[in-house]
């Protein structure tokens, strides 16, 4: 069969939005030839998990590690994939030197260089760029940070700009969690409006879509989509994937320094997903997609974060040592019935 014809996501959500997918070194350098197969055959776009965060890119002052992530593009650019670079700027997995440097002028320096000498490298390659990561706490304020303290607020500026001179047809995006609460949400409005009217070029808000079986609900997160839509900037979700299992303290996003022990009550499922869930699962992807394809003129693209249920963060996040079944492949690679219900939307 002719590869465009193929039943998969991709082509389902061909005339969409790209579909895509965090990967991690398994894949990238062939060893995981499953989650390998699976990428080809069902995903058009390709995010780095963790290839390419601060503490592994640029580990040291003077070394940048680019043997992983010239892999990463290579995989990309031979099959033909709209390629994601994550991330830029984050304050967590931050090499330990970075915290060292107390001066502005240093400061600026640094960014200045990580940031040119890496979208520099992948330019034309590399599609679209996650510049800043979670900068907003919760309150929609900017969130204190080696970068803000040692800047100031000006620091996003920087890292937008910076990144738009080493690769002007990159597309730039501002990448967070909970960007469906209000609060967030308007935080995320106005740092994309100050740097419009600063003339700094940003593209599209990543919304990242840590979402769980309720929330968020669709109308918070069409009206988020339509809020930044109206801001100017393309929609993507960046991150999706939809946890099943309870949470003690009603955490909602992906705050990576929140983690805590469990008992059995918080692993209800270590052997299989009762079919009850299963359903639930397979109807909350069902309507998030329907409503993703009605906005398809807003949104770019909508990428998983992670291949399958195995290899999912969620498995280690809030609580460790978990079994979570957040996304469309099971722990076999097999497409679960979320998957179907995801395609079915289009016959
Ligand atoms: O590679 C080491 C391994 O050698 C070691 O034995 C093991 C022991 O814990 O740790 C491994 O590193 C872990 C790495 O994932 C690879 O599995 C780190 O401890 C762990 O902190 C890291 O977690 C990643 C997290 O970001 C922090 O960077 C998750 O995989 C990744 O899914 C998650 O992704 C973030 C996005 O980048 C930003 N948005 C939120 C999202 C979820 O937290």
């Amino acid at each position: 069969m002719e590869e465009s014809l193929v039943p998969s996501l991709k082509n389902t959500f061909s005339y969409d939005f790209f579909i895509g997918a965090a990967i991690n070194g398994g894949a990238i350098n062939g060893s995981d030839t499953l989650a390998l197969d699976l990428i080809r055959r069902e995903f058009n776009s390709i995010t780095p998990e963790n290839i390419m965060k601060w503490e592994h890119i640029h580990p040291f002052p003077d070394k940048f590690n680019f043997e992983m992530p010239d892999k990463y593009v290579r995989l990309g650019q031979k099959n033909n994939m709209h390629i994601v670079g994550h991330t830029l700027v984050w304050h967590s997995q931050l090499a330990e030197w970075v915290a060292q440097v107390n001066d502005s002028a240093s400061m600026a320096g640094l960014l200045t260089e990580h940031i040119t000498k890496i979208v520099g490298r992948y330019k034309g390659k590399i599609d679209s760029w996650d510049v800043v990561n979670e900068a907003l706490n919760e309150d929609g304020s900017l969130r204190e940070s080696i970068f803000k303290e040692v800047l100031g607020d000006h620091y996003l500026e920087l890292a937008f700009r910076t990144a738009a001179k080493a690769d002007p047809e990159a597309q730039l995006v501002y990448n967070d969690y909970n960007l469906t609460h209000p609060e967030k949400r308007e935080g995320a409005i106005r740092l994309v409006k100050n740097l419009q009217e600063n003339g700094v070029k940003i593209d599209a808000i990543g919304m990242q879509g840590h979402w769980n079986l309720e929330r968020p609900t669709l109308e918070e997160i069409e009206t988020s989509i339509l809020a930044y839509h109206k801001a100017g900037v393309k929609v993507l979700i960046t991150e999706l994937d939809i946890t099943v299992l309870p949470n003690p303290w009603e955490l909602e996003g992906a705050e990576v320094s929140q983690n805590f022990e469990g008992n059995k009550f918080m692993n209800p499922y270590p052997e299989s997903l009762p079919d009850s869930v299963q359903n639930q699962l397979a109807e909350r992807y069902a309507d998030i997609f329907s409503l993703f394809a009605k906005h398809r003129d807003k949104i770019d693209r909508v990428t998983f974060w992670g291949i399958n249920d195995g290899a999912s963060w969620l498995n280690g996040w809030p609580i460790k040592g978990r079994t979570n079944y957040p996304l469309l492949f099971d722990r076999n690679y097999r497409p679960k019935k979320a998957y179907e219900s995801i395609m079915k939307l289009k016959k």
